[in-house]
């Protein structure tokens, strides 16, 4: 068929269109905080973001991924002096982040018994803020130590940046930020102090752009953040993707900005998403229910060797890691989005449906059968098929599917839901899993067997084309 031949001639490129052609999206994911270990709400967000970057590039969109890493604000004073102090160098060079949070929570602690701290840490950053050499250095080598160790997690999981522009990036923007604010007389001074306070706006609760100290605030970083952003590149959307617990910071961040400038972004969004629960509470670090990511992978893998053993298969240690990933990233994108995710091995890892690994193995099969298959096609390449007289419904039910997977894509797109991508292949398995079942591919004659043949060599196309832009990898064996 037609479809067949666009497909197979497409390869990779089928689904992706250029209906989003010279329009520019600015995505903002991942953005975790230096000088602390990634956790499971910055996976969350790292792995939405760069879906939805996959995508919006297969509708033709040039998009600019951004990762707004937390790298500057008053706590870096206090982690300063922490470090001065108490710091264990042996500690330090084993486990450099570990250390540090620990540090920043000993300097709480201390806190508590000697206010003179908080006076300390506020210089330490004042004279961060002034570029002096001491505390410069200190801070690039927390920061560069921490995308170090977020890089490691990134590159695992196919992650990647255009650009790190975190908040440390608009200090100096801060007080342009601010004077625009003042003209339009968007906040107003409270006495005897710095703090400037933005209040009535648009029904919202009120909030602070600078603290009495003068220090400026996450918002203010990315009021100034996003100024730029509009101005720089002057995009047609900025997608902040980050869990719904900051919808209020944005509400108020959109607001104040529309009332700053006359945008021409089309979708300024916050993308939220839910908590990662087990048990049906929020993971916590003082509940020790907090996975840090190195421990979730190794669980995964652990797990997913148990399900193969039982299944009495078993695969070389880099096919492992990539299930295990593809595992892990699939639990978030199979869901709706805004939702909260129950953490749960069995669903995690159902050979049957629900799972990437379900999807990874549908792939294989094919792909073995393609194999097994392969030497019969070639030798039927010139013969001219003929099919008009047979009973294709079956196939054309799959024909039909395939035939949807660029609306899909746009669709996905539009609502910034990954996930309608997921199920739509989910539904593909399932349609060519019970197709093989009662298709005798082997049986067919000369005429169906090419047609069947070509069909699955399609299906397997569009299933790795999709589970690609959910960032996810298909074997070939399995
Ligand atoms: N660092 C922030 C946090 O951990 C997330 C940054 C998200 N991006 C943004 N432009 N605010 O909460």
């Amino acid at each position: 068929s037609n479809l067949s031949n666009e497909i197979l001639s497409s390869k990779e490129n089928y689904g992706k269109s250029n209906i989003n052609e010279n329009k520019i999206a600015i995505i903002d994911y991942s953005g975790p905080n230096i000088a602390k270990p990634i956790g499971v709400g910055h996976l969350r967000s790292t792995i939405i973001g760069q879906s939805l970057a996959n995508i919006y590039e297969a509708t033709g969109y040039n998009v600019l991924k951004i990762n707004h890493i937390g790298d500057w604000g008053t706590q870096f004073g206090a982690l300063i002096h922490a470090y001065e102090t108490y710091n264990d160098e042996k500690e330090f060079n084993k486990n450099p982040i570990g250390t540090l949070k620990s540090l920043y929570v000993k300097f709480h602690e201390e806190k508590k018994s000697n206010p003179k701290l908080e006076e300390i840490a506020r210089n330490h950053f004042k004279k961060l803020e002034e570029k002096e050499p001491y505390q410069v250095n200190l801070w690039k080598t927390f920061r560069q130590l921490s995308i170090e160790s977020f890089e490691k997690i990134y590159s695992q999981f196919d992650v990647n940046f255009d650009a790190y522009l975190g908040e440390s990036f608009f200090a100096d923007k801060i007080n342009p930020t601010l004077n625009l604010v003042k003209e339009k007389k968007l906040c107003y001074n409270q006495e005897n102090s710095k703090a400037l306070v933005v209040e009535n706006l648009d029904n919202l609760p009120t909030f602070l752009l600078q603290k009495e100290d003068g220090a400026s605030l996450y918002i203010t970083r990315d009021l100034a953040a996003l100024l730029y952003r509009s101005q720089t590149f002057k995009p047609d959307s900025i997608l902040y993707v980050v869990g719904n617990e900051q919808s209020l910071h944005f509400k108020q961040l959109f607001s104040l900005y529309n009332k700053l400038e006359k945008s021409n972004i089309n979708q300024l969004a916050h993308i939220g998403f839910g908590l990662i629960l087990t048990d049906g509470k929020k993971m916590s670090t003082r509940a020790g229910t907090l996975i840090e990511l190195e421990s979730l992978i190794q669980k995964t893998k652990e797990k997913l060797k148990e399900v193969l053993e039982k299944k009495e298969t078993s695969l070389d240690e880099e096919s492992i890691h990539k299930i295990a990933i593809g595992t892990i990233i699939y639990n978030d994108l199979s869901r709706t989005r805004t939702k909260d995710i129950d953490f749960n091995w069995k669903t995690m890892l159902n050979m049957e449906n629900g799972s990437s690994i379900y999807l990874q193995y549908t792939y294989a099969r094919i792909s073995s059968i393609l194999r097994k298959f392969n030497d019969r096609f070639n030798s039927l390449q010139n013969n001219k098929t003929n099919i008009s007289k047979e009973n294709l419904t079956n196939e054309f039910e799959i024909y039909n599917h395939l035939l949807f997977f660029n609306q899909i894509i746009e669709n996905s797109r539009q609502t910034n839901m990954p996930n309608n991508i997921a199920n739509y292949l989910e539904s593909l398995a399932q349609l060519s899993n019970t197709y093989y079942a009662k298709t005798s591919i082997k049986d067919s004659s000369d005429n169906l067997f090419k047609l069947r043949y070509n069909m699955l060599k399609c299906i397997n196309q569009v299933i790795q084309n999709g589970l690609k832009l959910l960032n996810i990898h298909t074997l070939d064996r399995m």
